[in-house]
């Protein structure tokens, strides 16, 4: 949520930083705002938008109405204060002396308020971050307009997450940045046309320029002229850091001839399912030596917890049925915000799994630290490096799906559920749950999925020809029982969040405890169907939404042709082990949802009053 970026070099400044916000737009597009140190004046220019990017770009021409090398930007989801002018970033003290921009949300900004009102500040906005702003010009003149120890007694004295990128306007060839909770990378540019040093909230604005990059760690200052960067500490020692290899492609950021990032990361999904698979399979093998999870370790385990938020929380469903058909593993799911605030006596031979895409989703990284306090090992899911999740869990396990822009996650939740599959055969094998043999029959099928992906990806015409008769519809449900449970939340999720229309997901056999009320004639009920014990069970609950009305679409492998008696669509999908299931029955899901959205007109990418990387609690 909030995207930063900034810059420091030696051509001009705002039209890279609006090609980086570009980038870092899915954080969030309320608004946006660029500051300039002007190379004429010596002022530091600054320009807000309310609404998308867009906008931003048409005021400053481009970036070619500020004048100078050296600046921040910023995208808000806002937090503290309605999308407005005043409330965008950058935010400055009155002299504009010290101008930044903020991720992340200051806990006791109401305290620190009152402290600088006392002290003669005012205020022009309801944020969070004006507070740090004037904080820092009180720090900065009390200290002798020294930077370092102006940081530290900020970070002293602030509570919450941040990561704030400043420029002081007495230090024209300085940019700072200081970071804690809040994610931030900084490098140095390795390419000619554009020499300089960069800030960002992730990979993405920077990997154009340089495949080696930073990560702040917390309460860690960077300052960045136009050729190199130094760090130090909260204790102002000077700090020598290594840079990580960023892996990703650059193509993967862009749409690439795709209307929407979404459809494009839809179809990226074999190749990041078959690139999760090959990095953890070995000459047919499953090999998770690189997660430090050792047979013994998986052998000793009695409780799994596995925690995640949205998507990941409904891959964390998905295992929940794998890993409990395949061990005696006895297993917790719950959503993040909620296993923090259990008074959950955490059971020895435990292992908690965090689930994330982003690697910085607050609530998880909240439920991460709350298991290492407690003592139990931890194994973070998640795809992007260097993450704080990432950083701070005891094992790792990454997905590779690439970076994925889209807010609405297709590519990610499809990399997580391999590597959800790979622990529960792993695990099994480990504890002789399963024989070798098992094993390598399970992970030979799991190969098959890539291809058989690419097969239901070459059904979207009839999809989207579906969808278009439902873009007007009020209310959707979406039942299954078991796995074809886990699915429908996750297809609904995706209707939900992109077409905005209301939908539901629902087990099956529980509809008919309140919820079939709600049936009217013509509500779309999709029935998720792919697990042949469960087939007919299910179909008699679609039999009974259907008499009082539902339109039906059924979602089965191929060879359940019966079921076109009982619904008005189907939708077939290859067979694979059923454990594997959902890989492919989710893509039609996510293929509906976004062809509603499509069918609505709406910004499928970029769905209202969400951001993706949720960083406040
Ligand atoms: C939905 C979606 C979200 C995320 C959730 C967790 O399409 O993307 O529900 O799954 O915000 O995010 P990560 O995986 O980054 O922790």
């Amino acid at each position: 949520m909030c995207g930063i970026v900034g810059y420091n070099g030696t051509v001009q400044a705002a039209p890279l930083l609006l090609e980086g916000l570009s980038k870092l737009e899915y954080r969030g597009y309320d608004s946006a705002g660029l500051a300039v140190v002007n190379d004429k004046t010596g002022n530091i220019d600054i320009v807000k938008a309310k609404g998308r990017l867009k906008i931003l770009a048409e005021k400053t021409d481009d970036g070619r109405a500020m004048q100078g090398t050296i600046g921040i930007g910023h995208t808000r989801w806002a937090t503290h204060g309605e999308p407005s002018i005043a409330n965008a970033h950058p935010h400055y003290s009155d002299d504009r002396q010290v101008v930044l921009v903020h991720n992340g949300i200051i806990e006791n900004y109401v305290q620190l308020r009152e402290k600088l009102e006392k002290n003669g500040y005012t205020f022009y906005s309801e944020t969070d971050t004006e507070v740090a702003a004037k904080l820092i010009h009180y720090y900065y003149q009390k200290y002798d307009h020294n930077p370092i120890e102006t940081l530290c007694r900020m970070m002293y004295r602030v509570r919450g997450s941040y990561s704030l990128g400043i420029l002081f306007k007495d230090r024209p060839g300085e940019l700072y940045a200081v970071r804690k909770d809040s994610p931030l990378v900084v490098g140095v540019s390795e390419d000619e046309k554009h020499p300089g040093t960069f800030i960002a909230s992730d990979v993405t604005p920077i990997m154009k320029y340089t495949r080696h990059v930073y990560y702040l760690d917390n309460y860690e200052i960077a300052c960045l002229k136009s050729d190199s960067i130094d760090f130090w500490n909260i204790d102002r020692e000077h700090v020598e850091k290594e840079p990580v290899e960023v892996k990703w492609d650059t193509q993967a950021a862009e749409k690439s001839g795709y209307e929407h990032f979404m459809i494009k990361e839809i179809h990226e999904q074999p190749k990041a399912v078959r690139d999760t698979i090959n990095a953890y399979v070995k000459d047919g093998q499953i090999d998770l030596s690189e997660t430090g999870l050792t047979d013994d370790f998986l052998k000793s385990l009695d409780q799994l917890y596995i925690v995640a938020c949205g998507s990941a929380y409904h891959v964390g469903v998905a295992a929940r049925y794998v890993i409990e058909d395949l061990t005696s593993i006895h297993i917790e799911v719950d959503l993040a915000s909620e296993f923090r605030y259990r008074n959950l006596k955490l059971r020895d031979h435990s292992l908690v799994i965090i689930i994330s895409q982003s690697g910085e989703t607050a609530d998880s990284l909240a439920a991460l630290r709350l298991a290492k306090d407690k003592g139990v090992p931890t194994l973070a899911i998640v795809n992007v490096i260097g993450s704080t999740i990432a950083r701070e869990a005891d094992h790792v396990m990454y997905t590779l799906a690439g970076p994925e822009i889209a807010v609405a996650t297709t590519k990610a939740y499809s990399t997580q559920l391999i590597a959800t599959y790979l622990f529960a055969v792993e695990a099994a094998r480990a504890r002789g749950e399963i024989t070798q043999e098992k094993a390598d029959e399970m992970v030979t099928e799991m190969q098959t999925l890539p291809e058989k992906i690419e097969r239901v990806l070459n059904d979207k015409d009839r999809i989207q020809w579906f969808a278009a008769k439902f873009a007007n519809a009020k209310d959707m449900f979406f039942i299954g029982r078991g796995l074809d449970y886990a699915i429908s939340l996750e297809g609904s999720l995706k209707m939900k969040e992109i077409s905005y229309i209301h939908s539901e997901a629902y087990a099956a056999g529980e509809l008919k405890h309140g919820t079939i009320s709600l049936i009217e004639k013509g509500t779309l009920v999709v029935g998720v169907m792919t697990q042949s014990k469960l087939f007919e069970k299910t179909r008699s609950n679609m039999v009974e939404v259907g008499s009082r009305g539902g339109y039906l679409m059924g979602l089965t492998t191929y060879g359940n042709y019966s079921i076109e008696d009982t619904v008005n669509f189907t939708v077939y999908v290859p067979k694979t082990d059923e454990h594997f299931m959902t890989s492919l029955a989710v893509i039609p899901l996510q293929l509906l949802g976004y062809y509603v959205s499509c069918a609505k007109g709406l910004d499928v990418d970029k769905p209202r009053n969400l951001a993706k990387s949720v960083t406040v609690e």
